[in-house]
């Protein structure tokens, strides 16, 4: 059966099994390897996108499911002409990834948390991103967060926080990364 999904901005069909994990039809299908398989059970978080603006595991997210949806993933994250977004400076100023290999999901649920709430708790943290690191990247993800928060907090209304070239954020102080 045939499938349409747009992904990244681009139209897509797809012509696979309903229930096909979304992943699969990222990686295999369409050749997105950004996206990463980790545990294969919605626990681990490696494989998270957004579907229709929610963060979603796509290893548990049949192709049916995701009929019709607009999709975003760990590709289509990035400002016009491959600039960085605001969340992604952080990211880097913050030195969150470490061996990498769970941070393309991480950053989608990132993504989803703060378009729904500019300035997260801890709590809302834990709750909104329950993805799993490995290399305990925990303290570093907040410590990025926090900063793009303030980011949010200072810069014009209009201007869109996740988007690339908004204002700049805060360096990592040593002691809140170890
Ligand atoms: S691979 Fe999907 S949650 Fe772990
Ligand atoms: S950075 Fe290595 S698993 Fe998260």
């Amino acid at each position: 059966m045939s499938y349409q999904l747009t992904i990244n901005g681009t139209s897509h069909e797809l012509d696979v099994e309903g229930d096909m994990p979304l992943l699969w039809a990222l990686r295999d299908e369409l050749h997105l390897t950004g996206t990463k398989f980790g545990c294969g059970v919605a626990a681990c978080g490696a494989c998270t996108v957004q579907v229709d603006g929610v963060a979603v595991r796509s290893c548990s997210c049949p192709v049916e499911a995701a009929d019709g949806a607009i999709i975003t993933t760990i590709e289509g994250l990035g400002g016009p002409g491959g600039a960085m977004t605001t969340l992604q400076e952080a990211w880097t100023a913050h030195q969150v990834p470490q061996c990498g290999y769970c941070q393309s999901g991480m950053l989608m649920a990132v993504t989803a948390l703060l378009a729904e709430n500019p300035d997260p708790s801890d709590e809302d943290i834990d709750k909104g991103v329950s993805n799993v690191c490995r290399c305990g990247s925990y303290p570093r993800v907040r410590a990025a967060i926090r900063s793009v928060a303030q980011a949010i907090a200072t810069q014009d209304a209009t201007q869109d926080p996740t988007q690339a070239g908004a204002t700049e954020v805060g360096e990592a102080t040593s002691a809140e990364e170890m």
